[in-house]
């Protein structure tokens, strides 16, 4: 699988999730509590809102547009019948954040 780098770990000293647009479509990075990185789209599934801009408790993201929810854990959404959000395997090397050009499966 090939990876490209996209962020340092400096980049996450006062958030924990930032959005990339990554060949038209928004991808968040998230450092998690155990200072772990994902990686999941977070273009929303409704009509393209970063969900990022919206309010996020925890895992849970709400669209700031209107108001659909999902779980940046699994990619689900938890308020409409919609599809999953893709989620991206990181890898840091040294001070540097690395994504895979592909979604996993
Ligand atoms: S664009 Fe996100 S809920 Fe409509």
């Amino acid at each position: 699988m090939d990876y490209f780098k996209i962020a340092k770990i400096n980049d996450f000293k006062d958030k924990h999730i930032k959005s990339f647009s990554i060949f038209g479509k928004k991808i968040g990075i998230i450092q998690h509590k155990d200072k772990k990185f994902s990686g999941i789209e977070v273009s929303c599934k409704h009509q393209g809102a970063d969900l990022t801009a919206g309010k996020i408790e925890g895992t849970i993201a709400t669209c700031h547009r209107h108001q659909w929810k999902y779980d940046l854990d699994t990619g689900k959404c938890l308020t409409n019948d919609s599809p999953d959000l893709r989620k991206y395997d990181v890898q840091v090397r040294g001070e540097d954040i690395y994504i895979s050009f592909l979604p996993q499966e």
